[in-house]
């Protein structure tokens, strides 16, 4: 069987598809692949590994409807048709759950590098502005007892409000589709409507899946609806929020400060202004990015991958409708 994978990959998860007697093809060059690329590849093979964003279109499925399985190693899948791989009856697969820790790490990182405008006062030592003690000069401000708004609270946004409430002590609101049961029980977090989130959250964090609904919905009317104290928090995806609408919300003191694993774009433009604000802590969309996190990925997509291909059920599989 021969399993094409569209970067390099951590060897846990190579390891895996050996074992199982998988012929490997990896693209190996440091730039993505093109379009045609993708589809050459694919067509020699019975199943691909998609490490990264790559765009899984209803050509490139239609094209390749011969694949047994498109193990993703990512838990968000918005960069594939979901409907075109159903109706074509191909398995799409995911890696969920391994990343929740190491995700929430990056929020919580950057709620408190922005809280202390760290990335700010790094770049001043790197201009050569140590400056002396100022009492009054670039104050942060501290999370003690504030609260935590979370935005689509699931694995991930549970793995944060635990260290926001063990480190300080924060409450926790949140908004979802559905009531989090277990977050109920485990950091006392209280559902409340979008409105109250908005109102009431001195660090609003973002966890929702980009969809539709979610597309862009972090806006300008939402910004205006915050704390002019207020931390904003994207580790989810850049396309939750309207970038320009943040940058003037910042601008304009609708918000305190941003921190930001994900843009919108992606990749920022490297001049954006909202890198030199001193209230905001940017980083390249890193939440997973850890030996542990990625080796748990491989190996879960890795398996994923084998389970497909020896017609097995898929563990992780995100269209479940094709078995039915
Ligand atoms: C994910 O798993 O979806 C992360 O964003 C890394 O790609």
């Amino acid at each position: 069987m021969n399993v094409f994978i569209t970067r390099k990959i951590p060897e846990a998860g190579l390891n895996i598809l050996k074992e199982a007697g998988c012929h490997i093809i990896e693209h190996t060059e440091q730039r993505p692949l093109t379009p045609e690329e993708l589809i050459g590849h694919c067509k020699k093979a019975d199943a691909v590994l998609i490490a990264g964003h790559t765009i899984i279109d209803e050509f490139f499925l239609n094209e390749c409807d011969h694949l047994k399985v498109i193990g993703l190693m990512s838990v968000g899948y918005e960069h594939v048709n979901l409907p075109a791989a159903t109706a074509l009856k191909i398995p799409i697969s995911n890696t969920p759950g391994v990343l929740s820790k190491a995700t929430s790490d990056i929020a919580f990182l950057l709620m408190l590098a922005v809280s202390r405008k760290a990335f700010f006062m790094h770049r001043q030592i790197l201009e050569g502005k140590w400056n002396f003690f100022e009492p009054t000069a670039n104050l942060g401000i501290e999370l003690y007892g504030k609260t935590l708004g979370i935005f689509g609270l699931g694995k991930i946004g549970l793995e944060l409000a635990k260290k926001c409430r063990a480190v300080f002590d924060m409450n926790i609101i949140y908004h979802n589709r559905s009531n989090n049961k277990e977050a109920e029980k485990l950091v006392n977090a209280q559902y409340v409507s979008l409105d109250e989130l908005l109102k009431n959250s001195d660090v609003l964090s973002l966890h929702a899946n980009l969809t539709n609904e979610t597309m862009g919905r972090f806006n300008l009317e939402l910004f205006r609806k915050m704390k002019p104290s207020a931390i904003f928090i994207n580790t989810g995806r850049g396309g939750l929020h309207n970038e320009t609408d943040l940058l003037y919300a910042l601008q304009n003191h609708l918000i305190w400060g941003a921190g930001l694993d994900v843009t919108n774009p992606e990749p920022m433009a490297p001049d954006h202004p909202l890198l030199t604000m001193p209230n905001v802590c940017i980083v390249p969309h890193i939440g997973s990015a850890t030996v542990e996190t990625r080796d748990a990925m491989a190996k879960m997509a890795a398996v994923n991958i084998v389970a497909g291909l020896e017609g097995k059920p898929i563990p992780n599989i995100v269209n479940t409708e094709i078995y039915s």
